[in-house]
């Protein structure tokens, strides 16, 4: 496809946004971009003694290739940098950039279909069950940090998703247009086939 078409997929933490959009991006060969790293690398800079907006100003496509990125740490620090209105407005340009490359283009977040791309093609909101949710990032965890609980890594989420709903910029929440996938009772084949699905459908 020569022309932009935006893939918008929103949701809570672990609901499995990631992999769904990673797997459309795959299917139908269009760019993938995860709009958390953004605010993980720039969380991660604030923790080194910048600036929350120095930070998301001066973001390099090697910040966001750091290995530190994926902790229950970072993606707390994110959440924190990602409620101040300044960084997010130095992080519209680029997404939005990103978003309407010739060629089709899928990106990840909290407030794509809202704000960054409220006339996305395709608008996805990817949800599941706390407790899913918690399993799942629990799984990705615990091999690295033998000390982590479910119990701490479903508080960690809970806090996360209430600071990400309820912060006044582009708080998570479901466009009104987008479909809703809840990936709580589906195997991630199924998931990423009603999200190919619904991508063929706002293709036709
Ligand atoms: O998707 P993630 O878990 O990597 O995101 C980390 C944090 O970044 C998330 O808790 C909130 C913030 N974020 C955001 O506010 N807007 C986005 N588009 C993506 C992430």
């Amino acid at each position: 496809m020569e022309k932009a078409f935006t893939v918008a997929i929103d949701g809570p933490a672990a609901s499995g946004k990631g992999t769904i959009a990673r797997a459309v991006a795959a299917h139908f060969g269009f760019a993938y971009l995860d709009t958390g790293l953004l605010y993980r690398a720039t969380g991660a800079k604030v923790a080194e003694g910048m600036t929350p907006v120095a930070a998301s100003e001066s973001l390099s496509p090697q910040d966001l290739q750091r290995d530190d990125l994926r902790s229950g740490a970072a993606g707390t620090a994110a959440s924190k940098v990602a409620a101040i209105p300044e960084v997010r407005a130095a992080l519209v340009a680029f997404q939005q950039g990103f978003a309407r490359r010739p060629g089709g283009a899928v990106l990840d977040g909290r407030d794509i279909g809202t704000v960054i791309c409220p006339a996305a093609e395709v608008k996805l909101y990817v949800t599941a069950s706390d407790e899913t949710r918690a399993q799942r990032r629990f799984a990705e965890l615990s091999p690295s940090d033998p000390d982590l609980t479910l119990a701490q890594v479903l508080q960690d989420l809970r806090d996360r998703d209430a600071r990400d709903s309820a912060r006044a910029t582009a708080p998570l929440k479901p466009a009104g247009d987008a479909l809703v996938l809840d990936t709580s009772h589906l195997s991630i084949d199924e998931a990423v086939a009603q999200a190919v699905a619904a991508v063929e459908v706002g293709m036709s």
